[in-house]
């Protein structure tokens, strides 16, 4: 129940052309792992057949759960907690002052997993927002994976997950049992839209956006990609908007499209106005 060297070497090319992420030679254990739960979820007889189902085009939906297995679905509630703190004091109080007229706000979350990043947002405008419900507020929630997404729009974890990162009182006030399960409830889930975006060949236009989050993902891409997809992350901010990566990310590669906003720390960034895009990409 082996890839061959040739079929690894395809494999990597297919996920290379389709999403963008590098997956490197010596991988041949993470293509066997990812792929063999797709093998059997369709009953196949092995790698032999699932190779020539891919190379002949057939059956879309394996594609489709092939490509899925190759992403890496890693997050959590309020994953990094001290880009929270970040966005409850500095990036939210600026937007909601600069908004209070139109009292509208679109937050972009780009590579969203399975929801836990998206939801905690939402719970943190709760927290912040004193007369939330007279702000239209959408969060947009946006990944390549279809069962990510799904589970997304489901919006129901298991206790693992809740006990990963939410504080107890938020998971009182804002989901309700489903079985062994919590699911979120119904004004949560409203504010969250969910919606398919490839961040390397997006086939929409990314929404108008106040505020971006692009954490734990471009670390998947090389150098030129994580340009391209900064320069569009930044096309869809509004000026005064800010952009969100994880904390570790330096965004050297997007020196030429943001500055550190803040101070610097937190992952937090702003848009050059005067752009000199173009010079890093390729
Ligand atoms: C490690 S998770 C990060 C989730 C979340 N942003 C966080 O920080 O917890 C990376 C996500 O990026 C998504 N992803 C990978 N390649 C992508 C692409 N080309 N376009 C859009 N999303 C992609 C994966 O499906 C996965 O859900």
């Amino acid at each position: 129940m082996e890839f061959r060297s040739e079929d690894q070497a395809w494999l990597s090319q297919l996920v290379l052309d389709e999403l963008g992420i590098v997956v490197g030679d010596g991988k041949g254990s993470l293509l066997q792992a990812r792929l063999l739960p797709v093998i059997r979820q369709f009953e196949l007889s092995g790698p032999a057949e699932l190779m020539s189902l891919l190379r002949a085009k057939g059956r879309p939906e394996v594609r489709r759960a092939v490509l899925d297995a190759m992403t890496t679905n890693e997050t959590s509630f309020f994953r990094d907690p001290r880009s929270f703190d970040s966005l409850r004091e500095q990036v939210l109080p600026q937007l909601l002052e600069a908004r209070r007229d139109e009292r509208a706000l679109t937050i972009w979350v780009a590579a969203s997993s399975s929801g836990q990043e998206a939801y905690s947002l939402a719970m943190l405008l709760h927290e912040v927002v004193p007369d939330l419900s007279a702000w239209r507020v959408r969060i947009v929630a946006t990944d390549i994976s279809s069962a990510m997404l799904e589970r997304t729009r489901d919006g129901v974890y298991s206790q693992y997950e809740v006990n990963r990162g939410m504080p107890a009182p938020l998971l009182v006030q804002h989901f309700e049992r489903r079985g062994a399960k919590w699911a979120v409830k119904e004004d949560l889930r409203r504010m969250v839209e969910v919606r398919e975006y490839n961040l390397v060949h997006p086939t929409t236009t990314a929404p108008r956006a106040d505020l971006v989050l692009l954490r734990n993902v471009l670390i998947y891409f090389d150098l030129p990609t994580r340009h391209r997809i900064l320069d569009r992350a930044r096309t869809a901010l509004r000026p005064d908007g800010f952009l969100v990566v994880s904390r570790t990310e330096s965004l050297l590669e997007g020196r030429d499209l943001f500055e550190p906003a803040f101070g610097g720390s937190g992952g937090i960034f702003s848009p050059l106005r005067s752009s000199r895009a173009g010079r890093l990409a390729s």
